[in-house]
């Protein structure tokens, strides 16, 4: 089984023939919502919107590891993350897929391991790949076949949020070698690494980062939705193919 689990802009799937919900509790609390159990293009999935159905959980406050621990218990096998990005990279402008291949992690004081140490042994998860190589291909030739252009590839800064960058933080990002700018990616991606989970990402850029558009404009939200609105419906179609191969 696939799960979806969808950010900002995709609270919930349009074409996914819902067949029940699941309130789930785990070790680690509770899930951002109810487990969205359905079919996609009659393949089977569970759906979980990251901030919770109406939208309420900031990424900082998302229980990450309740998430993954409860797609873990649905016995969920491949997990694919949608979730908004600025965009860093000039080429990567407002609408633009993207699949990152890699991740630098900014966020600080997260719940970011199952491994808390108390009474086990040590354990150090290896991350050289944080995404899925075989998961991004499914993903890749599913937009090949949608004919939706993706980049194969960027680097992806999990900053901490909920505030925006600052046009220098933006600008360090990029010395960093960060294509692009998000606020979940992490611990998320870690932690379905150490459930052994395979994981991947599509992230839909829904502004140019801080300092990135024309020098005088600010981050306009209006025109967040608006792109966001527009690139979810074709990340939907991307999941859409992925799911009736
Ligand atoms: N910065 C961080 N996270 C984001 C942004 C951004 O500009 N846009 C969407 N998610």
């Amino acid at each position: 089984m696939l799960a979806i689990i969808g950010g900002s802009g995709l609270t919930q799937l349009a074409n996914l023939n819902v067949i029940r919900r699941e309130v789930v509790r785990t070790p680690y609390g509770e899930p951002s919502g109810a487990l969205t159990f359905g079919q996609l293009c009659e393949h089977p999935v569970v759906f979980l919107a990251r901030h919770g159905y109406g939208h309420t959980i900031p990424p900082h406050r998302v229980n990450y590891q309740a998430n993954l621990w409860a797609l873990k218990e649905a016995a969920v096998e491949i997990i694919i993350s949608v979730a908004s990005v600025g965009g860093i990279r000039a080429d990567m402008c407002p609408g633009t897929l993207v699949v990152p291949d890699q991740i630098i992690d900014y966020t600080w004081g997260r719940k970011n391991t199952f491994h808390e140490g108390t009474d086990e042994p040590v354990v150090h998860i290896d991350f050289t790949e944080p995404y899925d190589a075989a998961v991004r291909r499914r993903i890749l030739a599913a937009a090949a076949a949608a004919g939706e252009k993706v980049f194969d590839g960027a680097v992806y800064a999990a900053t901490q949020g909920p505030r925006l960058e600052t046009a220098a933080e933006i600008n360090r990002l990029e010395r960093d070698g960060a294509d692009v700018v998000g606020m979940t990616g992490m611990p998320e991606a870690a932690l379905a690494r150490e459930l052994g989970i395979p994981y991947a990402a599509i992230n839909v850029v829904a502004n140019y980062a801080a300092g990135r558009a024309d020098s005088s404009q600010r981050i306009c939200f209006d025109s967040i939705e608006t792109a966001l609105h527009e690139a979810m419906g074709r990340a939907r179609k991307v999941l859409d193919h992925l799911c009736s191969v």
